[in-house]
């Protein structure tokens, strides 16, 4: 089959985060997040639990992340304060000129597929802006719920969504 000039540039693929990699994942955060963190931050998780946290790779280069954690605590989705190990989506993002191709959706089946097989994970969870409708949608779409809401959760007073799901 022939490959256009047009599907090609939509071409990417994902793999583990490495070390040299931690620059170029900065700068994504900084450009497209307002919540950053210091240096070590990223080469903690990095190293912590390399095995989920993920980039892409389109045109040569890094072009998203998702970093994880991996946490023990009570459940978000369960009736009774019941403690599991839950799967944490710390950050992601995907340079703008790449958005709408699926590369955060492959970012997050990555990550959850690692956290549920390799950390044993029963479920996963992170914060989002109320304000923040793509990725809400994308959250939707991958089966995240809103499970509350976070008063004045991030610097600026917004509040945040919780939202959870099965793995
Ligand atoms: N508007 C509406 N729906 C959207 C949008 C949008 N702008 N973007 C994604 N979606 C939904 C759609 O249903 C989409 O499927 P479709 O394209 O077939 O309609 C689905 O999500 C999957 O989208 P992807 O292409 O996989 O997502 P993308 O690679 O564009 O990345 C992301 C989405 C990460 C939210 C990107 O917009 C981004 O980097 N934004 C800035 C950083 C950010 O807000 N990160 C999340 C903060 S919360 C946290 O980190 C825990
Ligand atoms: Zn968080």
């Amino acid at each position: 089959m022939e490959i256009t000039e047009k599907e090609k540039g939509k071409d990417f693929s994902t793999r583990n985060a490495r070390m040299d990699d931690i620059d170029e994942i900065i700068k994504i955060n900084r450009l497209t997040l307002p919540e950053n963190y210091p240096y070590y931050f990223f080469v903690e998780h990095l190293k912590e639990y390399n095995l989920a946290f993920f980039v892409a790779v389109a045109d040569g280069k890094v072009v998203g992340y998702i970093m994880p954690r991996i946490e023990w605590g009570f459940s978000n989705l369960r009736q009774l304060p019941v403690l599991v190990r839950k799967g944490h989506v710390v950050s992601i993002a995907v340079l703008e000129e790449y958005r709408r191709r699926g590369i955060a959706t492959a970012l997050l089946n990555a990550s959850m597929q690692s956290m549920k097989n390799d950390y044993k994970a029963e479920e996963v969870y992170l914060e989002v802006r109320v304000s923040n409708d793509p990725a809400i949608a994308l959250y939707e779409k991958l089966g995240f719920s809103k499970v509350k809401v976070l008063k004045a959760y991030y610097a600026d007073g917004e509040d945040a969504y919780l939202m959870a799901r099965p793995l």
